[in-house]
């Protein structure tokens, strides 16, 4: 979502603040802008470009400060305009700027707050619900920012990341946090403010993260921390090593083809060298969590929902425990039946998404303590929350379509599923064995079906002059398909949709003409042969079909049916398999369609907002 990085130094910070908006990029790229302290002044430069147009901005205008704070914006309020671009001013009613905000989240009371300011005079020059916080602020402003900012919060409903500073207090930076992530970083007679560490990679590894309702007073020898209650407090410092090698592109011409061919080391990483399973994989104590639970109750979003129906087919089946897979966001807000032996599973790649971790807290109020988090951020919020989890490997996600994130998520829950079965008698030695060697080998058997790459991309051409396309599986592998119709919308624009193959003739067969592709998952199991028939259904109609067909399935293209034969058949693993063309085909589509295939319209990576 939205990315903030501010600073209090002795020396130039603009390339420091570019440098971090560059690393936040991905997460939002409606607009972009930086603000300084220069020379007893507020000044600031904003974009509607990327980073790097407002770099040469910068550079243009001759911007430098030792003083500032720079946003990457991904627009609720207000379309992604330059006037509603971050950091906002306030003041200038008064002749000149005297505070500067940057902010991630939403401020649901906006409405009325901007009313109130506006009868005290100030004049609103954006659509958004972060000006309202630059006047707030201004107005309480009695020459001490701190102050300032401590009452303004108080008057804010809804979520938000801060970072503010003041043009009579030259050497001070406030941020403040509720429900949006934000971090210190500390250096040596300078210090940082980031939404994420990531944004402060090579300039300082010394981390603290900020707690809900905490705000900081960031000068150039102190970091202050006052929390909810407006006691002064001592946060951890953790020394964190970000790997900024994940920006690196290498040979690939996107993010997202990079990450999808990382995944035979993403998922290698993300089993380690695991020897047996074993609960305590999900940390201490979870053996007698796994042994005393009536059900699971999984709860994510996006992608990481998806991951989450497909786990439910594999614990159902191997763990023979009952699961309800819930999207968070309808969850939180929806009147359910507690049972406090419910295990709470959260997913989710970023650890900080908004509906998750309220849909979490949700169900901690509800008196459900279990909780559980798959996550690829071993210091996310959601990592922190949760009593077990287990921690992807993933490494750095930029392209906002999620691809590696999926099948790391997909084999710890497989790792999950085998963890429960075994707590609960339900797992021989033989079967551990047997399902161990397989997990070992998917890395090899990714790389087998990324090599085909080439005929995928035939098919891509082929689909980036459709507009509409089905896809279609069964059992665990409905799932998959949602994913892959999923991927296909969010990067190519074309409206795609997914269903279990037996739904299709209750409806949606309507919309198959010669003109609907028909994306079919057809692995060899106890499905294929009704799904066959199911394919009968749409190639009479005229749809044309496209199917990802294991080796020995025996079904052969004819006019209207192409197949790409996957290498081999992986049993209760196959979804993870099937994942990789659906993957492929999106991308290449894309390609073929000239999207922006990392940066999707409208869309950010990490959504910290409702
Ligand atoms: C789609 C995608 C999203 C995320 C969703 C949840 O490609 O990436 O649907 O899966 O926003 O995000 P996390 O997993 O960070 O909670």
């Amino acid at each position: 979502m939205c990315g903030i990085v501010g600073a209090v130094a002795q020396r130039d910070i603009t390339p420091i603040l570019l440098q971090g908006l560059k690393r936040l990029e991905y997460r939002g790229y409606d607009s972009c802008g930086v603000a300084v302290h220069s020379d007893g002044e507020l000044r600031r430069a904003r974009s509607t470009q990327r980073v790097a147009e407002l770099e040469s901005q910068v550079q243009r205008e001759h911007l430098s400060g030792f003083t500032g704070i720079a946003h990457t914006r991904w627009a609720t309020h207000g379309a992604p305009a330059t006037h509603n671009a971050h950091p906002h001013f306030s003041g200038q009613g008064k002749g000149v700027a005297r505070i500067a905000l940057v902010h991630n989240g939403i401020i649901e009371n906006y409405e009325e707050l901007r009313t109130e300011l506006q009868a005290v005079g100030y004049v609103f020059e954006s659509q958004t619900d972060t000006e309202v916080i630059a006047h707030l602020i201004d107005h309480l402003y009695g020459g001490d920012l701190f102050e300032a900012v401590q009452q303004a919060t108080r008057r804010l409903n809804g979520a938000y990341a801060i970072a503010v500073f003041c043009r009579d207090e030259p050497h001070r930076v406030v941020g403040a946090r509720h429900g949006s992530p934000l971090v210190v970083g500390r250096g040596k007679n300078e210090n940082f403010l980031a939404s994420d560490a990531l944004a402060l990679a090579g300039t300082t590894d010394q981390i603290i993260y900020l707690e809900d309702g905490d705000i900081v007073d960031l000068q150039l020898a102190r970091v202050w921390i006052v929390d909810v209650d407006g006691h002064s407090v001592e946060r951890e410092v953790h020394t964190v090593h970000i790997h900024t090698g994940a920006a690196e592109l290498g040979p690939y011409r996107h993010y997202m083809q990079k990450e999808i061919f990382e995944q035979p080391r993403a998922v290698g990483d993300t089993l380690q060298a695991i020897e047996s399973i074993t609960p305590e994989l999900f940390g201490d104590g979870a053996y007698k969590v796994f042994k005393n639970i009536d059900n699971l109750l999984i709860l994510a979003c996006g992608t990481s929902y998806y991951a989450g129906l497909t786990a439910r087919y594999w614990i159902e089946s191997i763990a023979k425990i009952p699961v309800n897979v819930e999207i968070a966001s309808e969850y939180r807000y929806r009147d359910s039946v507690p049972n406090p032996r419910t295990l709470v599973v959260t997913i989710s790649q970023s650890g900080e998404t908004a509906d998750t971790l309220a849909a979490l807290k949700h169900a901690r109020g509800l008196g459900m303590e279990n909780t559980l988090t798959i996550c690829n951020v071993a210091t996310s919020a959601m990592v922190r929350e949760c009593k077990l989890s287990y921690i992807t490997r993933a490494g750095v996600e930029i392209g906002v379509a999620s691809t590696k994130a999926f099948t790391t998520q997909l084999t710890a829950l497989f790792l999950l599923t085998l963890a429960l079965a075994q707590a609960n008698g339900r797992l021989s030695d033989e079967e551990e064995a047997e399902q161990l060697k397989a997990l070992r080998h998917l890395p090899v058997a990714i790389g087998a079906v990324l090599a085909l790459e080439p005929q995928i991309m035939a098919w891509a051409d082929r689909f980036a002059t459709k507009e509409n396309a089905l896809f279609l599986g069964r059992g665990m592998h409905y799932p998959i398909a949602l994913e892959g119709a999923l991927k296909l919308k969010e990067i190519s624009y074309i409206h795609a949709e997914a269903y279990p193959a037996g739904e299709l003739k209750h409806g949606p067969l309507a919309l198959v003409t010669e003109h609907m592709p028909v994306v079919t998952i057809a692995p060899r199991d106890g499905l294929l042969e009704k799904l066959k028939s199911n394919m009968q259904e749409v190639h009479a109609r005229g749809g044309e079909l496209y199917v990802f067909a294991d080796a020995d399935t025996k079904i052969g293209s004819s006019d209207g049916i192409h197949v790409i034969r996957m290498p081999e058949h992986y049993g209760k693993l196959s979804p993870i398999l099937h994942t990789i063309p659906l993957q492929l085909l999106a991308y290449h589509t894309a390609c073929a369609r000239g999207t922006d295939v990392d940066k999707p319209r409208n869309l950010a990576k990490s959504v910290t907002v409702e």
